[in-house]
Parts: structure tokens; sequence; C-alpha cells
């Protein structure tokens, strides 16, 4: 049976709010997580204040695990929840004293040591109340895990560690071997490789060394200090960016994109320092 002229005009109304639905959806879709990003990124400003080794570990952590993420190729929306569950792996440790996030774990007393084993267990607490982050959640409570079952909170083995977390924990240790304990990229990578397989999933370490090769080589180049307006996307932040309050705006040991820029642009007028940046290119 043919349809009439009237059937072809409903349907394209139908059509029509469909198209008008979805356009609708898309733009919720967007102010969601725009205000999500507000939120998180709230969060970490004020933990940066709290601790601002803390902050600028949390968000070093979080754009190098994008880095590799997208160099493992992971589809978008796996990256997506990555970056986040690394920006906040540390939520736990908020409000600790500073002992708990300077010093080695050896090297603490019994009641700090106790509770940087909960951190895992505190952050996967925080975060899974909010009822969209419940796997962001479970990353966190894993990102201490040990390939061979030697890690915590739940002594998982393998696989059955989530592969975000197997991927934090490898970015996490190597950031705090950089900025913590100072090694070079040579230093960490040679420390950490004894530990692949034991601590870190060997596959996934054998692809971040490649990775790593890949991200310090771009870096290489030689230090410049130059003016906020004369930055451009991929130079290697050699400094904290630190506002006049204090504030850790970004952390050094990341690479620039255009949005890291506008935000060192906007807030020119008030960071720390004589004017310049220090970057490598
Ligand atoms: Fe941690």
């Amino acid at each position: 049976m043919e349809n009439t002229g009237s059937d072809i005009t409903a349907l394209q109304e139908e059509n029509q709010q469909l198209k008008e639905k979805a356009a609708s959806l898309k733009l919720t879709v967007k102010t969601l997580r725009r205000n999500f990003q507000g939120i998180v990124q709230l969060l970490t400003e004020t933990i940066s204040l709290d601790n601002r080794f803390l902050g600028g570990h949390m968000k070093r952590t979080a754009e190098m695990t994008k880095a590799f993420c997208e160099f493992l190729k992971l589809p978008k929306d796996i990256v997506y929840v990555n970056y986040y569950a690394a920006l906040l792996h540390d939520i736990g440790l908020v409000g600790s004293n500073s002992d708990i996030i300077e010093k080695t774990i050896d090297n603490l007393g019994e009641s700090d040591r106790k509770k940087f084993i909960e951190h895992p267990v505190s952050g996967f607490e925080i975060i899974n109340s909010i009822y969209s982050l419940k796997r962001t959640a479970v990353i966190i409570r894993s990102h201490h895990e040990n390939y061979d079952g030697t890690g915590f909170p739940d002594k998982l083995v393998g696989g059955e560690i989530p592969k975000e977390s197997r991927i934090i924990h490898i970015i996490n240790d190597y950031d705090m071997n950089r900025f913590k304990y100072s090694l070079t990229p040579n230093e960490a990578c040679s420390k950490m490789s004894l530990k692949s397989g034991s601590l870190y999933d060997p596959d996934l370490y054998n692809k971040f060394e490649s990775f790593i090769t890949h991200f310090e080589k771009n870096n290489k180049g030689s230090s410049h200090n130059i003016e906020p307006k004369s930055l451009e996307p991929g130079m290697y932040l050699d400094q904290d960016i630190i506002l006049s309050n204090g504030l850790l705006l970004i952390p050094s040991g990341v690479i620039l994109d255009k949005v890291m820029i506008g935000k060192i642009q906007s807030f020119s007028s008030t960071l720390l320092g004589q004017g310049v940046i220090r970057v490598i290119y």
C-alpha cells in the first residue's frame, strides 16, 4: 500500500520532532558534562590549596594517563573515565598530614601508615556516593593493587584488577619517582622495570616504556622563559604556575594545550614570579 500525502507529512513531522528531541538531549548531556567538569576542577583546586604537591601529582597523573590511554588507542569514553579517575585517584589522602604525602610508606609511623593504606577505600567511598561516578570509584579503589596480588586494599591479582587501575598505578609511580624522588626519566624506568610483572601488568608496562620514551623525547628541547602571550600548545611546562594567593593553577610536568594556555593568559596579571613562564620546547 502506498503512503498518502498526509502520511508523508505526519512522518516528516515525527522525524522533525525526533531530531529536535535528539538535539535537546545532546545539549543536556553537554551541559551535565560541563557541570561535572566544573565540579571536579573545583575539587582539584581545593586539593591543591590543601597540599600543593598532592594537587600537582593528581593533575599530572591525569594528564599523563590521558596521553597514555590515547597512545594505547583506547576508546574515547574510556579515556574520559580514566582521566577523571586519575584526577581524583588520591582524593582519599585529602586532609592527611603532609608526612603521609611526603614520606615513603616505610618511613611512616603506625597510625600514618594505616591512614595511607586506607586511602584507596576512603577515596572509593567519597566518589562512590556520586551515582554517575560509580565506575570511577571502583578504579580509584584499586590503584594500589599489585599485579602479583601483594597490593591493597583487596589483594586482587592480575586481570582481577581493573585495567584502568593498572594504568593509573604505573603512571602514579612514574610521577612519584620523577617529582617526589627527583629521578630522571631513565632512572625512574630502570627502577620501575624491575617491578614489571610483580607490581605492574607486564604487557601494559612494556607499552608504557615505549610511550614514555616517545613522551620524554618530545620534551627534551631546551628551557626558555617566555611571556604568557607567546605560549603555544605542545610546550612542556617546566615550573608550577602559582597564583599570588598561593593556588596552584597548573603543575610542572604537563604539556600545555589551548585550554591551559587560556587559563594562564587570563590569570597572567595575578601570577607569582616575574611574569614569564619556563617551558621546554
Ligand atoms: Fe594513591
